[in-house]
């Protein structure tokens, strides 16, 4: 797919702030389609000197109509002779009208030629392309919609449409078919669309009537009347019970001043609803995290209970592992109650799982400094979980076995660094201990720690782990970490 920037730096001479002007433009257009009911086409002229053929940028269909166009037209090349009107358009920096064949057929079409202007200079045109045998029915609807888009055509050609780039439209904002209320200069009621009518009926408003101020009927009036004295759109949400209605107010602007006000409106209520049921589904998963990190808890503490009651040394060493290892599984489901969506913060499980190891070093002769390296950012929850016990389970080994006998007085010293790139999360950990025992091999261990660490890094994570000796003891933990799409509303 061509973007316009694409499709403008490699045929045209438009600089950076007209492109800029021009996208601007393309991101608010859906309303002239919408008003207008018709095919629009951006087109600037082809670079050089060649100001008789233009290039095709962008092409919008209306919603609220048929288009002309099944194919795209993005990308080619129109010519004087099939659009004349554009090149008189362009040299003259006026708005031009006239019939013409449409393009790639013989059917005559209608073809307003609109200069867009910025600043003191035309930078592109904006042709709208509508059937001259019109399907629809001309009501007030239709009359007052395309008087309005004549209005918004006037402002591109002066330059105040687009609306500067601060002027953000919300993802969800309304259009004309959701809903589309006309004002005059003095907040004046002219037309309010079927759908318009209905929502301020839910909301409450019966008492509407064409001709009527805004602040007559109770609505809205002061995002109106902010928009008309910014000469800025303004975006404003209408609660009334259960219903909310998002409405967007845009001034009309001739010469710069504002002469009216169109107000769009959507009802936004099972929009609201919905987001509230996810959000309350997100509570809810964070609750359950919650009481699966107290349920852990509490078998940790049973295993303590039962740990005290034992005298074999081996016995209550095998318990005291399983306690920290359930601990550090608990450590993560803490965090997830915290954090909303499918994704959490490492970093946010490492220190705390370091602290468990740290506290859990009652001996004074036994110090270990831990050090914490790089970050880890988000990763998805399943992962966390192992990644967690793999981290749990080679801290454990620095600490119970890298420092038989303190030679420092500072105590021994681990490292854990984290490092991510786009798809892996790499997890070093490192000791200045006394190193790995003579002809050990990684894969013929036989411990339980680094059984339970290649089996959950190798099978389940999918990634690889290598162990070194040498000054202290070194491993390196590889794992792929797709972060999953962040799912939409
Ligand atoms: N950081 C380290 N420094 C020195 N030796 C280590 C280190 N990590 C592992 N080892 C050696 O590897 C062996 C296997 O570790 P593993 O975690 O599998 O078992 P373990 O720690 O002995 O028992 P468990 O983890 O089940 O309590 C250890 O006994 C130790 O000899
Ligand atoms: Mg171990």
């Amino acid at each position: 797919m061509r973007t316009l920037g694409e499709l403008a730096l490699r045929h045209t001479d438009l600089k950076v702030g007209d492109l800029e002007h021009l996208q601007s433009l393309v991101s608010s257009w859906r309303i002239l389609a919408d008003l207008s009911f018709s095919d629009l086409l951006l087109m600037a002229p082809l670079s050089g000197d060649d100001t008789e053929r233009f290039v095709v940028l962008a092409q919008l269909r209306p919603t609220t109509g048929q288009t002309l166009y099944a194919t795209d037209l993005v990308g080619s090349v129109v010519g004087e002779a099939e659009r004349p009107l554009v090149a008189k358009a362009w040299r003259s920096g006026t708005l031009v009208v006239g019939d013409a064949p449409i393009l790639g057929s013989a059917e005559r079409v209608r073809v307003h030629c609109i200069p867009v202007r910025r600043r003191d200079h035309v930078v592109g045109i904006l042709v709208r392309e509508s059937t001259t045998r019109s399907t629809r029915r001309h009501g007030d609807l239709e009359r007052i919609y395309q008087e309005t888009f004549d209005h918004l055509a006037r402002m591109v050609a002066e330059g105040t449409f687009p609306f500067p780039s601060y002027d953000v439209e919300p993802q969800e904002s309304p259009r004309v078919g959701d809903g589309a209320i006309v004002l005059d200069a003095t907040a004046r009621i002219r037309f309010a669309s079927p759908n318009a009518v209905s929502h301020l009926h839910r909301i409450g408003i019966h008492a509407y009537t064409p001709g009527l101020q805004l602040a007559e009927v109770g609505f809205a009036e002061e995002a109106v009347m902010t928009a008309l004295s910014v000469k800025l759109p303004v975006t404003e949400e209408i609660e009334r019970g259960e219903t909310s209605i998002l409405l967007r107010a845009i001034p009309l602007l001739g010469g710069g001043e504002p002469t009216g006000a169109l107000i769009l409106l959507r009802d936004v209520t099972d929009l609201r609803s919905r987001d509230r049921m996810l959000l309350s589904k997100d509570a809810t998963i964070r609750e359950i995290h919650h009481r699966v990190k107290n349920n852990l808890q509490t078998i940790a503490a049973l295993l303590r209970l039962q740990r005290r009651r034992l005298r074999s040394d081996e016995s209550r060493q095998a318990l005291l592992e399983s306690e920290r290892r359930i601990r550090s599984i608990a450590i993560v489901h803490e965090t997830l109650a915290r954090e909303p969506g499918g994704a959490v913060r490492f970093d946010d499980i490492v220190r705390p799982l370091l602290r468990a190891v740290e506290e859990a070093l009652t001996s004074p002769d036994r110090r270990v400094r831990f050090e914490v390296k790089g970050t880890a950012g988000e990763i998805p929850d399943g992962i966390a979980t192992p990644l967690a016990v793999v981290l749990n389970e080679l801290v454990q080994n620095a600490v119970d076995h890298a420092f038989p006998e303190p030679r420092d007085p500072l105590g021994g010293r681990v490292v854990v660094e984290l490092n991510r790139t786009d798809g892996t999360l790499a997890l070093d950990v490192s000791d200045d201990g006394i190193g790995l025992p003579e002809g050990f091999v990684l894969e013929d261990a036989t411990g339980l720690g680094l059984t339970i660490v290649q089996a959950l890094v190798t099978g389940e994570l999918g990634g690889t782990i290598e162990m070194s000796g040498g000054d202290g003891t070194h491993v390196h933990v590889e794992v792929p970490v797709a972060l999953p799409e962040p799912t939409a509303p």
